[in-house]
């Protein structure tokens, strides 16, 4: 990796600002490979170079992935004047700047939102010709009539749009005894309010939508809503993983 300058490194990978991170630096409170450094301008690589600030080791990573349990409220946003969002509650230690979501769920949908700093990233697996999959978990009020099913499989039309197919399936629900219909559905492609226009085309009333998975990788289900962790790097390939390839 190319050298960068110490204060724009530990600016990149925390909140501190790059003048916080220069006061930092000349009050020598920052180390490369254990010598105190004063000198903001001082270059390091920081995948070879051991930087410490305030006795903390800076774990650098060129860019994060972090997986939400989204709580229904919540708007999927970097920000937002009146409402919270999924990046406000991303915690300290995980904060830094560019954070956004990468694809957004309803502020009424809950689970599985990726929040990166890597544009490209979210790029790619937004993309519908990459065919991400995004698994969703739909409480309806009535069952599906087997006709929309059909229609869901084949490629919905709803108003002047045709969806992609989608898998549906009626889910065993085991744990969850608050809701009698429940589908499991699979999309290809995300569009707008597209399981919400799907069950209403369908004649249903749609009562909760989670995501629970997004390519290969599901929601942890140990994550409370509203928390959130930083995914392993063979989680990440999960997520672009179809038949076991990646893109
Ligand atoms: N479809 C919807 O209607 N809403 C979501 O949040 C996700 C998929």
């Amino acid at each position: 990796m190319a050298k960068e300058r110490l204060d724009k490194i530990i600016a990149s990978q925390s909140m501190i600002t790059r003048s916080e991170a220069g006061k930092l630096i000349k009050s020598g409170q920052v180390k490369a490979d254990g010598l105190t450094v004063k000198d903001k301008a001082f270059k390091a690589d920081p995948s070879e170079t051991v930087i410490e600030v305030s006795g903390k080791v800076l774990s650098y990573k060129k860019h994060i992935y972090i997986m939400m349990n989204k709580p229904v409220g919540i708007v999927s946003a970097s920000r937002d004047p009146k409402e919270k969002t999924v990046v406000d509650l991303v915690p300290e230690e995980l904060k830094r700047p560019g954070l956004f979501p990468a694809g957004r769920l309803d502020k009424d949908t809950t689970g599985f939102v990726l929040i990166t700093d890597d544009g490209e990233f979210a790029h790619n697996i937004l993309s519908p010709s990459k065919h991400i999959n995004k698994t969703y978990l739909a409480a309806t009020r009535g069952r599906i009539d087997e006709k929309y099913l059909k229609a869901i499989r084949e490629g919905m039309t709803a108003g002047s749009e045709v969806f992609m197919p989608a898998s549906i399936e009626p889910y065993n629900n085991t744990q969850n005894s608050e809701y009698k219909y429940i589908y499991k559905i699979i999309l290809h492609e995300g569009r707008y309010h597209q399981i919400k226009r799907m069950i209403s085309a369908s004649e249903q009333v749609l009562l909760s939508l989670k995501r629970i998975a997004m390519g290969s990788l599901s929601l942890d289900e140990n994550l409370k809503e509203g928390s959130c962790r930083e995914i392993t790097p063979e989680e990440f390939k999960m997520i672009t993983e179809k038949n076991g390839e990646s893109f």
